[in-house]
Parts: C-alpha cells; sequence; structure tokens
C-alpha cells in the first residue's frame, strides 16, 4: 500500500499511494516508518488514489512511545501499517484484569481494541469532560464511573471518595448497581427537603466559616468580613455551656453598654438603646432588673436610667461604676471547642456585633452591614435553614469522613450522589463551594497526605466555576484555590460542561486529562486548540461532527489525542432527548 516517501510538510508525510485506490477506511490507521533503531509512528489523515497524508505524532524508542518527533525517518523508509504489539503502546494496556489499567471506552478505529490509561495518571490529576448539549458528556461520565465501580473481579476501590454534583439529579438512579459489589457502596443526597427519598444534604451552621458566610450572604465588600468575624466570635461565647463563657458574656455586654453611654447622644436616646440592647442580651449578672446598691439605697439598673427633670440620666455614674467591674482585661478565651449553634444564634449574634459596630462606626457603615442581617434573616425564614441543621456536634474531620459512609456500621461510601435539582442556582452554587471548600480543607489537613483523596465532579461546571467576585472579596476562588493546590492533597476536580468558554480559565488551564465531545462553537475549538498543542487541525475538524457517544480523549494520561467510542452506560443517566413522535402525538 505504502510506496516511497514524496515529500515532507511540517510534521506531515506525504507518501506514494501503490495500490492506486482511494480506500478511506484507513484514515486514523497508524503506520510505522521503521529504521534500525529507531521507528517513527504517524497516523493516516487522507488518501486519494496517488498519495498518502501521514501525519508524525512520536517515536518508538526500546519499546516505549513518546510523543513528539525529534528525528523524521529517512527518504527511503517505507512505511507499513503498525503491528499490535505496538499498538498498545498508544492505545493503552489491554490489560484490564491489572487495576493500574483505567477503561476508558472502546476504539472506532481498530476493531476489538480498547482505550486504557494508567488509572494514577488519569485519576490523581484534574480532568474536564466538554462538548455540547447531546453531544454525550453525561453518559460518558457515567460509563466512566461505572467502568471504575462495576467491576466483578477483585480489585475494589475500597478508599475512593467520589462526589457528584448532580445539579439535574439525573445520576440519581445509574450508579445504584455499586450496593451489589462487596465493599462498595452508593449514597444519595438530595436537596428536596419534604418529600425527598434520600438523606437531606445538610452542613451544620457551627461549620460555616467566614469565608462561607460571606458566599451564603452575597457578601460584595471585603469590608463587611469583620463583622462576619466578629459575629462568629460571639456566637461561641453566646452559645458556649463553658463556665468561663459567663465571664465573657459579662464583659462584651458591659463594654458595648459603656460605649453607648459614652456615645455623646441626648439621654432620651441612650436610654432607649441601653433598654434595647439589655432586652435581648442580658446575663444573670447585667440586666434590667439588676440591683445597683449604694449605701441605704438600692434601685434596679433599669431606674437608674431614668432621666431627671434636666434632661440627665440621673444615676448615670452608678450605672458606669456597676458596668465597670464586669470589664475584665485578660479574659481567657480558650472556650470549649465543642459548641454547636443554628443560624438563628448566629443571627444572635451577628445583631450584637452590628449594634456594637453601629454605635462606635458611621451610620452608612451600620446600613451596610445592616443588609447581612436582613440576607441571613431570609435565609432562617426560608426553607434553606433547612440546609444548616444538625443535631449533634462534629469536627469538620468527622462530618466528612461521616458524609462518605452509610449503614449502622459506618461502611465506606465510594460514591457520592448529590441532587441539586430541588434548589435554585445561586443556593445550588453556594452550597457547592462550601462543601468543596470543606472537602479541600479536609484533605490539607490530613497528616498522611492524600490517605484520603476527594474527587469532587461539577455537572453544568460553567455555572459554578466563573471569575466572580469571591476573588475580590475573598482573595480566591475556591474552585481555583483547589485546581490549582488541590492534586498534591488529593481533592481532584472533575468539570463537565457545554461552555468551556464561560469556565474560569484558571481552573480549564490546571486540567490535565480532557475529554472532548462534539463541539461547534468556533470559540470553544480554540480553547480546545489553546490546551494542547497535539490537537491538530484536522483533529478539530472532527470534533465538530463527533457522533453522540465519540470523544476526543487527550492530556496527560494518553500518549496522543485520540477518538474513543464510549459504551451507554447501564443504567443510562436521565438524559435522553425527548421523544417528540411520542409525545405530540397519542
Ligand atoms: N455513548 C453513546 N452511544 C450512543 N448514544 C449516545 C452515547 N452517549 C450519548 N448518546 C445519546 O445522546 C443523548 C444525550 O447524551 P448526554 O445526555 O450524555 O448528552 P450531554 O452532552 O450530557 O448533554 P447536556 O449538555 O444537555 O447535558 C443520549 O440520551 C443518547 O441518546
Ligand atoms: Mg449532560
Amino acid at each position: 500500500m505504502f510506496g516511497n516517501i514524496i515529500k515532507f510538510e511540517k510534521s506531515k508525510i506525504y507518501v506514494e499511494n501503490i495500490k492506486k485506490i482511494a480506500d478511506t477506511n484507513y484514515i486514523g490507521f497508524h503506520v510505522v516508518f521503521e529504521e534500525p533503531n529507531h521507528k517513527t509512528v504517524g497516523e493516516i489523515t487522507e488518501i486519494n488514489k496517488d498519495v498518502i497524508g501521514i501525519q508524525l505524532i512520536g517515536e518508538i524508542v526500546d519499546g516505549i512511545f513518546a510523543n513528539g518527533v525529534m528525528k523524521k525517518p529517512g527518504m527511503n523508509t517505507i512505511a507499513r501499517i503498525i503491528y499490535k504489539s505496538e499498538l498498545e503502546l498508544i492505545l493503552g494496556n489491554q490489560d484490564l484484569s491489572n487495576r493500574s489499567n483505567l477503561l476508558i471506552g472502546s476504539s472506532p478505529i481498530y476493531k476489538d481494541y480498547i482505550i486504557t490509561s494508567n488509572i494514577n495518571e488519569f485519576f490523581a490529576n484534574h480532568f474536564a469532560v466538554i462538548g455540547n448539549t447531546g453531544s454525550g458528556k453525561s453518559c460518558g461520565l457515567s460509563r466512566l464511573i461505572q467502568n471504575v465501580f462495576f467491576t466483578a473481579n477483585n480489585n475494589i476501590p475500597i478508599n475512593a471518595h467520589m462526589c457528584l454534583f448532580d445539579v439535574y439529579g439525573e445520576y440519581y438512579n445509574t450508579f445504584d448497581e455499586m450496593d451489589k459489589f462487596v465493599g462498595l457502596h452508593f449514597k444519595k443526597y438530595t436537596t428536596e427537603i419534604r418529600f425527598g427519598d434520600a438523606n437531606l444534604l445538610t452542613i451544620p451552621a457551627y461549620l460555616l466559616t467566614v469565608d462561607d458566610l460571606a458566599i451564603l450572604l452575597g457578601v460584595k465588600d471585603s469590608s463587611q468580613l469583620p463583622i462576619l468575624s466578629k459575629s462568629l466570635e460571639l456566637v461561641r461565647i453566646f452559645c458556649s455551656n463553658d463556665p468561663k463563657s459567663v465571664d465573657y458574656k459579662n464583659d462584651i455586654i458591659a463594654k458595648t453598654v459603656l460605649d453607648i453611654l459614652s456615645s455623646g447622644k441626648n439621654s432620651t436616646q441612650i436610654r432607649d438603646q441601653v433598654i434595647s440592647i439589655l432586652t435581648t442580651y442580658h446575663t444573670e449578672a447585667i440586666n434590667l432588673d439588676s440591683k445597683i446598691r449604694q449605701p441605704g439605697y438600692e434601685r434596679t439598673l433599669r431606674q437608674c436610667l431614668n432621666i431627671d427633670d434636666q434632661g440627665k440620666i440621673n444615676a448615670l455614674a452608678l450605672v458606669i461604676n456597676f458596668l465597670q467591674t464586669y470589664v475584665k482585661v485578660d479574659l481567657d478565651i480558650d472556650l470549649d471547642e465543642n459548641i454547636t449553634y443554628t443560624l438563628s444564634d448566629l443571627y444572635y449574634a451577628l445583631e450584637f456585633a452590628l449594634i456594637s459596630e453601629g454605635i462606635l462606626t458611621s451610620e452608612s457603615a451600620f446600613d451596610k452591614n445592616n443588609i447581612l442581617k436582613s440576607r441571613l434573616q431570609s435565609i432562617i425564614n426560608s426553607d434553606r435553614n433547612e440546609f444548616f441543621k444538625f443535631d449533634r456536634y462534629m469536627s469538620r474531620a468527622e462530618f466528612v469522613e461521616d458524609f462518605f459512609k452509610t449503614g449502622p456500621h459506618g461502611e465506606n461510601v465510594q460514591l457520592v450522589d448529590i441532587n441539586l435539582s430541588f434548589i435554585e442556582d445561586s443556593f445550588a452554587k453556594c452550597l457547592t463551594k462550601i462543601f468543596s471548600r470543606v472537602f479541600f480543607e479536609h484533605t490539607t489537613s490530613l497528616q498522611d497526605r492524600g490517605s484520603f483523596p476527594i474527587h469532587i465532579v461539577l455537572e453544568e461546571a460553567h455555572r459554578y466555576v466563573q471569575n466572580d467576585s469571591d476573588i475580590n472579596v475573598l482573595g480566591y476562588n475556591i474552585f481555583d484555590r483547589i485546581t490549582k493546590e488541590g492534586r498534591k492533597y488529593g481533592t481532584i476536580l472533575g468539570f463537565v460542561t457545554q461552555r468551556p468558554n464561560e469556565l474560569s480559565k484558571t481552573a480549564l488551564s490546571q486540567c490535565s486529562n480532557f475529554v472532548v465531545f462534539r463541539l461547534f462553537y468556533p470559540e470553544d475549538l480554540e480553547i480546545v486548540k489553546g490546551i494542547s498543542s497535539n490537537v491538530t487541525d484536522e483533529t478539530l475538524e472532527k470534533i465538530k461532527t463527533l457522533k453522540p457517544g465519540m470523544g476526543l480523549v487527550f492530556g496527560t494520561a494518553f500518549k496522543v489525542p485520540l477518538l474513543v467510542k464510549f459504551p451507554l452506560p447501564n443504567p443510562m443517566p436521565i438524559s435522553t432527548s425527548i421523544k417528540i413522535d411520542k409525545v405530540w402525538y397519542q
């Protein structure tokens, strides 16, 4: 079939077509130019009856295939179709009994050949699944995960922790069969509060950090963060049962009231504010009925606030003296760690923080921060409050470990599906960020680095992983941070998206492996081209016309970009296109 080399053109070689038949079935086949101690590998990209065009893709040296061509074949070398033994070097090891080999799919070019990658190369790095709507992303992802877990041999990945953020709830029943395999478990979380048939997705309010609260309350200005930090400090004091916390509560209430007394406002305003504060925030020692004694005379704090004929608070000095006895300079703030609280407790603390802030700073700052209070209030008054309830104390580590456990004996769960379809997009985005942050921090805090890997797979990732305001407010975006730092701790992200163009560029640039299904928007194709220098213009053309379920895989887990046919998953995700002919007509 192959005759003499006619010409070289950049990384392409044109050879004579001896058969004189334009047999396009050979397009995509690999050929080898063999010379002593050196083999150059190419892929047939075009055939006409006279000439065969071959794109050079790599070299085989000492039985190892390496991407890229350092030395082109000599002019007299004759190409041959690749041998089976050599093909495995490109398509991946064909032995699936070896647990290091991850099944990706079948080869559309070579019948009976599968495409595999080293499991570490694929799953120890971030990855992205890209393609237009209906191109086969959800099915391909399901298949890939089924390939990992629906395994009848002894290689059970017992310590995997994969978490699917399932925007449409399409994977809810796709992995049920996992439980049939000894040691493997699939756990479902739902966002349907009332009729949910699975665990409600919850995260205890007491595990939320300042950053989580900022995301939840839609903070757009970093100057609002201090008030949230202060609220978190206060809520721990207000909700602590530690005997030491009593001194603390007295101290902060006394200081706040003293600030009001010395605020320079008129007596009526001062009295009203103090009464208002002490009505809500009081302790056994400091409250409106506290007795303030002077020789031969005893009055309540409320009575001491009475205003006399001259418009003055008549016993101001007494109140000040009384409160000052509760102000402590050196308080031991090491309170008991295991403090639980709800969003309502947090609201109570935020309000107190705002009161003290409103007195000390300008009215405009007070107004700005007051928005936080109303946003928190609206969450508490809505169904969203349910997602932050928890009936017992758990540390962050215990929470994450429990998240990936099931049954009365706490067995390991390897795959979790979070059905986010019952909540609004903006709230789903908040929860996704909060959980991702919790998972990431868990993995970074482990002594034995990487011992608890967590794979976060985001469907419709372009909705979550955007260049949004987090970077200005918090100084980072959790997904960008995970893509940059997560790999070494074992927090791995998998993005599934129709719009790579809308995904944060940082996130995409840190992915090591890509599965690209059909794409036709030029901007999206440009992105694919920009990701890998290995993707040729011919390959890009192919991407435009791929059938559903046919994808191009490339990245560090693959020697060269390869076309893969993904068999349909079984069961399928609930993502099929509607059948117009059935639905429209009866
Ligand atoms: N491997 C496959 N083999 C054959 N047909 C497939 C394959 N994968 C997907 N399809 C067909 O394409 C349809 C859509 O697939 P899928 O839901 O995976 O697309 P998608 O890319 O996830 O779309 P969207 O972006 O809208 O979520 C499937 O219902 C199925 O009919
Ligand atoms: Mg989909």
